[in-house]
């Protein structure tokens, strides 16, 4: 298959950056979009050239590190799938395909199609993660906890933190990510325990780097967790809730 490839090539965070056009005449349909970027990258250093620079590590959906722009649609043009999980079968012969990093204020380009994510992890150092005691694991019939919530916290755990849906929003606001770990935490026996400490701290992050939801509903679209939009919900109940029990809880 051949295939016209524009990718974004930046030296850094404080240069300009731009299209290059380069030409694949022998693609292959199971390629991933990060396999092509491999293929091209091997003939730039076989040249002796710089090749482009992406993000990547599992390669399998889990790690969420893959993050970049298929023709201005974060990660690609199917559903429910990171980059690395979408293949060429989706372009056909003669197409031509642009490559960018994901596109938001919170997201600086460190160079070509990587960019710093940071701003999410700064949201999950306030509180997305489970910090008491709690003694050894405990026998799996001790702990309450009927079949439906538990599938619900599932499948809001099911977030891999790409940061797609901030690049998919027109605000840049990172209400799915949130909501996701908020929703996932606050339905666990342990989660419960920090649940107001937990929202207060990580919606004032929210909204310290992150734009404001106005539902647009973009970046359900382009989760390839396939996280509901529901799960922005969370982020406006969790606070409410936090702000009317008070601090000790
Ligand atoms: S590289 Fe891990 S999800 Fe894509």
């Amino acid at each position: 298959m051949k295939l016209t490839v524009e990718i974004w090539r930046q030296a850094g965070p404080n240069h300009d950056g731009a299209f290059e056009t380069v030409e694949v005449p022998d693609a292959e349909e199971q390629m991933s979009i990060l396999e092509l970027l491999d293929h091209i990258n091997s003939g730039i250093v076989a040249r002796g050239e710089e090749p482009y620079a992406f993000a990547s590590d599992c390669r399998e959906g889990i790690c969420g590190t893959c993050g970049l722009m298929v023709n201005g649609r974060p990660h690609g043009p199917d559903q429910h799938a990171p980059a690395c999980q979408q293949r060429l079968t989706s372009f056909s012969d003669g197409d031509h395909i642009k490559l960018e990093p994901l596109r938001s204020a919170a997201y600086p380009v460190i160079k070509d199609m990587v960019v710093d994510r940071s701003a999410l992890d700064r949201v999950m150092q306030q509180g997305g993660y489970v910090s008491i005691n709690a003694g050894t694991a405990p026998d799996a019939d001790t702990l309450h906890q009927n079949s439906e919530q538990a599938e619900l916290a599932l499948d809001h755990a099911a977030c891999i933190g790409c940061g797609a849906c901030v690049a998919a929003c027109p605000n840049g606001a990172a209400h799915l990510f949130t909501g996701a770990k908020l929703t996932h935490l606050s339905l666990m026996p342990l989660g419960k325990e920090e649940r107001g400490k937990r929202a207060r701290q990580m919606v004032d992050e929210l909204e310290t780097n992150f734009g404001h939801c106005s539902l647009y509903g973009e970046c359900a679209d382009v989760c390839p967790a396939g996280i509901p939009l529901t799960a922005v919900s969370s982020v406006t109940r969790e606070r409410a809730r936090a702000a009317f029990r008070g601090k000790d809880d």
